[in-house]
């Protein structure tokens, strides 16, 4: 065998070990990578793996007033933004409440969502008591 055909046969050869180890991984470890994706998790059903999800962002108790502000209610309350009432405007809660009948008004408000004010201000996973204390927080209402 002249040099020239040495060096097309090794890698020939390296490539041909390589094609048959990655047919053989293939069927089952493929069938593997896709479990995970194809577990379609359908609301109000048990889903693997969602418990684990929810109690990692509760953090095991309840979440306080500032972390569900800081994390969900600031991006707009903090400014204003789209018009949401401020953090701190007395004035503007104060009179939002009146119109919705106190602060649990404005809690019901809050979880379904009004206008440009997402369903919940963005946190899916908060309790009802934990949206009230933020809005408490918030508007300065007891
Ligand atoms: C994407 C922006 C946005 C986020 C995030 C957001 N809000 Fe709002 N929120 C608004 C806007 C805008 C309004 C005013 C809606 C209107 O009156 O049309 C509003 C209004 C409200 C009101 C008054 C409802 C009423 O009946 O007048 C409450 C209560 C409220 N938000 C609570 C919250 C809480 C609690 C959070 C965080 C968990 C939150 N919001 C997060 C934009 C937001």
């Amino acid at each position: 065998m002249n040099l020239i055909m040495k060096m097309l046969a090794v890698p020939a050869t390296v490539l041909a070990l390589w094609a048959v180890g990655a047919q053989a991984a293939t069927n089952d470890e493929i069938a593997k990578r896709l479990e995970p994706v194809g577990q379609v998790c359908v609301q109000g059903k048990e889903c693997k793996g969602m418990e684990v999800a929810a109690s990692a962002g509760g953090g095991g108790g309840a979440k306080t007033p500032d972390e569900v502000i800081a994390k969900h209610c600031n991006a707009c309350h903090g400014t204003g933004l789209l018009g949401a009432p401020k953090i701190g405007d007395a004035a503007a809660w104060g009179e939002r409440a009146k119109k919705e009948g106190g602060v649990d008004g404005l809690l019901a408000k809050a979880i379904s969502g009004l206008n440009s004010m997402p369903p919940k201000g963005t946190c899916a996973d908060c309790a009802d008591a934990e949206l009230k204390g933020a809005i408490q927080k918030m508007s300065g209402l007891k």
